[in-house]
């Protein structure tokens, strides 16, 4: 065997004398000068990409339907929505400029879709019903879930609230809007959080979706990560967790569904969905890490609970919670013993939606563009995985409005039976809940979170005014006293 010179690397040569060897340039120091100009640079190149992507406004536009689609998505033949139109008092669409195609928008198809579908939208004496999209993990497809679920929900011709409570905004982002450059605090749900507003009515605005509307999210939200604990420790009786439980409570009777986003944390924002919630979805990866991050989730989650809720004698029913298989990757050989244990573990009360959403280039070119599989119009890959990918999401959909249907029928039941914990404005929270909004008088001890568990997710805080300690955050320095 030849003598072979041992491979220089920077271990056994001088890491200078290797990079300039490699014409590569040592690092030069980083200062927070250079951060900050990173910022702007970032949020400026962020703003140029959505305006080349939603070219040529700067506007997301909602997609169009024609005859054939619109017939489709009502489960008629294309004849039978040309007779029907015939009678004329449902949209007739308008026909395109060469004059060869009808073309409806989505305000007309959804009107078409509350006609033919009368009979499965809320009836009347319910009122929305919240869902949470949720799971401590990053990435695993929460927004992109929160997103499909709203517009596939309004398609089928339901009224939906999404609420972005991710101060990442990635969801306000899927809707078109920049989160650092067009989000106000006045937007978002921090007037509410720190006891400005009783009721979220304030942020609430309309979106390019007809039939959802959208309280937007953005970096500064992080500061209701300190008002929380802050008014906790201040305000006599304040319940930090019911903050946007109460606070969704003037709104509730004006949609049909209200879908929260949350952060990848079970931060005091996450808790707050949670408990405002009938329902939770958890996108779950059939990944090894995902598995047991969602175990942790469970351990956590529960433990809190013990602490704000049943430790002082309230309780909390969920009408429903679901495991969603997300992001499935077929290639992947372990994903199918992970997808056997999550089908062992969520076998009970917590059940696994019977469908995947696959991993999809579908998925990942719509984000590119700023939306999900709902706006894709003409997608340029194969037909085939479009339709593989589209399908999952709408059986998603369908699975989740059978849901919302079943909670709908038992606050019927409920009001016709007098149930008292299912009364308006306590189905939410269980007992213990005060007739207003507004922080009620109890135990000046009553909501002090133990600092052991709580650590473990959200920073322990809570020495300072609320107002203080957001401002501190917003001007990006840390006041004494506020660690
Ligand atoms: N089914 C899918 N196939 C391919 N890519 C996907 C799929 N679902 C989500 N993605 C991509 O994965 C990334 C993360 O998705 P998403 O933002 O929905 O996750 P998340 O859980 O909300 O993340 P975070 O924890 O940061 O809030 C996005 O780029 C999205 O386009
Ligand atoms: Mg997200």
């Amino acid at each position: 065997m030849l003598w072979q010179e041992p491979v220089k690397t920077a271990i056994n040569c001088g890491q200078e004398d290797f990079m300039s060897k490699l014409g590569i340039k040592a690092p030069a120091p980083i200062g927070l000068a250079d951060i900050a100009e990173l910022a702007v640079h970032s949020a400026q190149m962020m703003s140029q990409i959505r305006s080349a992507m939603l070219a040529p406004t700067t506007r997301k536009a909602a997609p169009i339907w024609n005859l054939s689609q619109l017939a489709q998505l009502l489960g008629i033949e294309k004849g039978s929505l040309t007779h029907r139109m015939g009678r004329g008092d449902l949209p007739g669409g308008t026909l395109n400029q060469v004059g060869n195609r009808r073309e409806f928008t989505l305000a007309e198809v959804r009107c078409w879709m509350r006609e033919y579908r009368r009979e499965s939208l809320r009836p009347a004496g319910a009122e929305a019903v919240t869902i949470s999209i949720a799971n401590f993990k990053g990435g695993v497809g929460k927004t992109t879930t929160a997103v499909t679920l709203a517009q596939g929900l309004s398609l089928m011709g339901h009224r939906v609230l999404v609420i972005d409570t991710d101060p990442q905004g990635s969801l306000t982002t899927l809707f078109g809007i920049l989160p650092d450059t067009e989000v106000e605090e006045e937007h978002t749900i921090l007037p509410l959080v720190m006891g400005a507003e009783t009721s979220i009515r304030y942020a609430i605005r309309p979106t390019y979706w007809d039939g959802i509307d959208l309280v937007p999210a953005a970096p500064l939200l992080f500061g209701a990560e300190f008002a929380l604990p802050a008014r906790q420790t201040q305000e006599p009786g304040f319940q930090f967790w019911n903050v946007l439980n109460y606070g969704i409570d003037d709104v509730r009777s004006d949609y049909d569904v209200i879908v929260i986003d949350t952060p990848p944390a079970l931060s005091y924002t996450t808790i707050n969905a949670l408990l405002a919630s009938n329902g939770l979805i958890m996108p779950l990866p059939p990944g090894t890490l995902d598995f047991a991050s969602a175990a942790q989730f469970w351990t956590l989650f529960s433990d809190l609970t013990t602490q704000l809720l049943s430790n002082r004698g309230h309780d909390k029913q969920f009408d429903f919670m679901n495991i969603l298989l997300s992001r499935v990757d077929s290639s992947d050989a372990t994903g199918a013993i992970v997808k056997q244990w999550i089908q062992s573990t969520y076998a009970k009360r917590v059940s696994v939606l019977p469908m995947e959403i696959p991993k999809s280039a579908v998925t990942a070119a719509a984000t590119v563009e700023f939306g999900t599989v709902y706006d894709i119009t003409r997608y340029e890959g194969h037909a085939r995985t479009f339709k593989r990918a589209r399908d999952a999401y709408d059986l998603m959909v369908s699975y989740i409005e059978t849901s919302v249907q079943s909670v709908w029928r038992r606050q019927i039941e409920a009001a016709a039976t007098q149930e008292p914990s299912l009364e308006r404005g306590e189905r939410a929270q269980g007992p213990g809940r005060p007739e207003h909004p507004a922080p009620s008088a109890g135990s000046p001890s009553d909501g002090v979170l133990n600092r052991s568990t709580l650590s473990q997710a959200v920073p322990a805080r809570g020495s300072v005014e609320a107002g203080k300690a957001v401002k501190a955050v917003k001007a990006g320095k840390t006041e004494k006293g506020v660690d």
